[in-house]
């Protein structure tokens, strides 16, 4: 009898819930960030701020994530064959990572770029920039942090459908992580 626990814990699962909201949110306030006219620079200066803000966020609840992940037992992926389980701990492992990757990467970004706009925690806390604006740096660090964005929101987008389709067969891989 294995000891596994049946269903992720209530930290794990609110984690899970979170970063997946955070995730999208960040992504959507990247998108108007970028689409805003300087004519209107305050709304685009806060979307900015909002954007990094959020994303630094995702970063810190990846970190508390990983230390759940690291410390207790995960749940069995019973009901699926060994292919399949093997496939889907690949797939969490490229997941935590692009999760980490991606806010370190506009975080750098970020500092490379011209001006630079200081970084802050949702305007509060001044967040330091241990680089100096690299236009060269930026032209490489810009298109790399956007790239990773897409591969991380297509990896999760498959997840998300590839669970749902094993929850379908029967297999409640979705009752382990919700509610
Ligand atoms: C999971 C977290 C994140 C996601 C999904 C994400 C996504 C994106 C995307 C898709 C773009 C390109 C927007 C476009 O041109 O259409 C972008 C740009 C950018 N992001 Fe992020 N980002 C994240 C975290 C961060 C963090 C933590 C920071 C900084 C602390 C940051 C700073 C930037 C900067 C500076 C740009 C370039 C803006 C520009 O030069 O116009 N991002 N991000």
């Amino acid at each position: 009898m294995s000891d596994a626990p049946e269903r992720w814990s209530l930290p794990q699962r609110r984690l899970h819930a979170w970063g997946a909201v955070l995730v999208v949110l960040t992504l959507a306030l990247s998108l108007a960030m970028v689409a805003l006219p300087m004519s209107q620079l305050l709304a685009k200066f806060l979307a900015y701020q909002l954007h990094k803000s959020f994303g630094l966020l995702v970063l810190i609840l990846t970190l508390a994530r990983l230390g759940f992940r690291l410390t207790r037992r995960a749940p069995e992926l019973t009901g699926l064959s060994p292919r399949t389980r093997q496939a889907a701990r690949w797939g969490q492992a490229v997941l935590y990572t692009l999760l980490l990757v991606v806010p370190l990467l506009g975080y750098l970004t970020a500092q490379a770029a011209a001006g630079p706009v200081p970084t802050t925690l949702f305007l509060v806390i001044p967040v330091p920039h241990l680089l100096d604006p690299d236009p060269a740096l930026y032209a490489w660090l810009r298109p790399t942090h956007q790239i990773a964005a897409w591969s991380l929101i297509v990896l999760a987008a498959a997840h998300a459908g590839l669970a749902l389709r094993h929850h379908l067969q029967g297999v409640p891989v979705l009752g382990r992580i919700w509610g």
